[in-house]
């Protein structure tokens, strides 16, 4: 009896962490994350506490990829019911840049069938950590850590094959997940007056190819298939 009691309280105990869920809608608001890329209905169930090399992100914090501090997976610190399932995902709307976003939204990583909070337990086969890697030229970009509480464990799920033309909202949608936390960061891309983009067709369709997406500066040479963006000014907010 005792046991159960306390043990019904402590349970009670770890699901009411505090988070101001005002703070949240208005962090995503303020990128414009919140209604381009997460709906107008999302309602915070929890912070999304992110950790890239010791620096916690909130809400549009900078990160530097060329100093490799993007290359692994952060750490996660989020609240969660331990018998439902989640995914989390990072999604890249501003590929390849937030001027033209014409490869958006890019599936960076898709971890799904999370068991609560054990990450490692989560699938992420079909999508493993991409690392950012902003072209050059391609001004400051968006990436965006998103926390969906499945409706149940989904063995069969359909994840499309291509990272680019994604759309983390539809996705769950489709799949009858509630987004419940978010959270984004920005990078800069290496300097340049255009942004080139390896291997973009100049239709300007979502590539299937995802091998362009890993590709380190050095290699983004202009060549006859690349897209010119003119962007005259970067876009920094
Ligand atoms: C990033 O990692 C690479 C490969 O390990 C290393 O060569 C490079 O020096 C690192 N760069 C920085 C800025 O730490
Ligand atoms: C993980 O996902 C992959 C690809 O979607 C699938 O083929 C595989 O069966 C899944 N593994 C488990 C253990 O669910
Ligand atoms: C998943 O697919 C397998 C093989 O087609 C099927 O036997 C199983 O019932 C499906 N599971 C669910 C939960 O839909
Ligand atoms: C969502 O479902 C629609 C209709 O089946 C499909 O066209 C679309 O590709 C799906 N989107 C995602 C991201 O799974």
């Amino acid at each position: 009896m005792k046991f159960t009691l306390i043990a019904s309280l402590l349970s009670v105990t770890v699901f009411s962490q505090t988070f101001d869920a005002n703070a949240i809608l208005n962090g995503l608001k303020h990128g414009d994350i919140l209604p381009s890329i997460i709906p107008s209905d999302f309602k915070p169930e929890t912070n999304l506490g992110v950790t890239y090399v010791g620096r916690e992100m909130n809400f549009g914090t900078e990160y530097f990829p060329f100093n490799n501090e993007t290359d692994k997976l952060p750490e996660f610190a989020y609240n969660a019911d331990p018998n439902t399932f989640y995914t989390l995902a990072l999604v890249d709307p501003d590929a390849p840049s937030r001027a033209d976003p014409f490869r958006a939204q890019v599936r960076h990583w898709l971890n799904v069938n999370i068991p609560g909070t054990q990450i490692s337990a989560g699938n992420s086969t079909a999508t493993p950590y991409l690392a950012p890697r902003p072209f050059v030229g391609c001004g400051r970009k968006r990436f965006v850590y998103v926390l969906a509480k499945q409706p149940s464990q989904l063995p069969n799920l359909t994840v499309p094959a291509a990272r680019p033309g994604f759309n983390i909202a539809d996705f769950a949608k489709n799949n009858s997940m509630t987004i419940v936390g978010a959270n984004y960061f920005e990078v800069e891309a290496p300097p340049g007056d255009s942004c080139i983009v390896p291997g973009a067709s100049s239709s300007g369709s979502p590539s299937p190819s995802s091998t362009a997406y890993g590709a380190s500066p050095s290699s983004t040479k202009a060549s006859s298939s690349s897209k010119y963006i003119p962007h005259g000014k970067c876009l920094n907010v």
